[in-house]
């Protein structure tokens, strides 16, 4: 254990991950997030950090802090790094959808006559990510106009929904944008304020959920869902890789983040290991 964790070890080991999980609950009842499927270990050793920082003098203070400082929930947050996002993150694996994905998707649905596309951001944060893919499927049916798009984005922390709600972004957070899709796709508000355009909002819906919970849609062409597995252990990550395959139509894809790994193979092929998009198999 860090030397900083055992300053704040707030009673004797066992006392201490009690008090821990008192903290956990009071998240998760307040504030609507709920953690029980994260790594235990990496979510104490993130709590006694900010115990530290904030100086707290046991759980309850802490507690207490959290329920009057919104300021010290985001920095929670932000220990757990659990709400970091971006506009295309991993370039690499968007310019993949961009130029395998949604020209194998699109031509596959215009053979089948059936010219809807359906896609989930499972893990939205504020965003960033499903604005990201409006912007490539739009570009992508440019001229196909007759094509039905719906976008759905869900994430289990209402603050970050309201974020993406409102979409107005710094100009920094547009940093991984080419400039002309910036001129197309947003438009400014206000100073070094960006939001994207009407018609990419209008193709986002977002709506609170908790992935370990029904989701009221299915027949899903492309799932993403980044960036969330890193912090659930493997019984919880096998439970989605099943939730997704049976969402997903035959030959859907699913898009994992970079750093992790569809280890449960049988439900889907890899389709680029390197960006981590998978397919479902037939
Ligand atoms: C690191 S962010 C990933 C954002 C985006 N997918 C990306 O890769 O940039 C992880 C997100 O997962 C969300 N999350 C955590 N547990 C969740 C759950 N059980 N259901 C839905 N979302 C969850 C968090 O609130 C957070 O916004």
């Amino acid at each position: 254990m860090h030397p900083v964790e055992r300053k704040v070890f707030l009673a004797g080991p066992k006392q201490d991950e009690e008090n821990l999980k008192k903290i956990l609950d009071f998240i998760h009842e307040y504030k609507g997030l709920d953690l029980s499927s994260y790594r235990q270990n990496f979510l104490y050793r993130r709590l006694r950090l900010r115990i530290f920082s904030t100086k707290a003098k046991g759980y309850f203070e802490y507690i207490n802090l959290l329920k009057n400082s919104p300021e010290e929930y985001n920095n929670f947050l932000d220990a757990l790094s659990i709400n970091v996002t971006e506009f295309f993150r991993d370039p690499d694996v968007f310019e993949a959808v961009e130029k395998v994905v949604l020209p194998q998707l699109i031509a596959r649905k215009e053979a089948r006559g059936n010219l809807s596309l359906r896609v989930w951001s499972s893990a939205c944060a504020s965003g960033e990510e499903p604005y990201s893919l409006a912007i490539l499927i739009r570009q992508s049916l440019e001229k196909k106009i007759a094509f039905l798009v719906k976008i759905w984005a869900s994430d289990i922390d209402r603050h970050a929904l309201e974020k993406a709600k409102k979409a107005e972004y710094p100009a920094q957070e547009l940093k991984n944008i080419d400039s002309k899709i910036i001129k197309k796709y947003f438009i400014s508000c206000g100073d070094n304020c960006y939001r994207p355009s009407d018609e990419i909002r209008q193709m986002v819906k977002f709506q609170v959920h908790n992935i370990f919970q029904r989701f009221p849609f299915r027949c899903l062409d492309l799932i993403f869902c980044r960036n969330l597995l890193i912090y659930l252990d493997r019984r919880r990550s096998k439970e989605l890789f099943h939730t997704f395959s049976q969402l997903l139509n035959p030959g859907g894809y699913l898009v994992l983040g970079k750093v992790e790994t569809l280890w449960d193979r049988g439900l889907f092929v890899p389709l680029n290991l390197r960006t981590k998009i998978y397919q479902k198999v037939d």
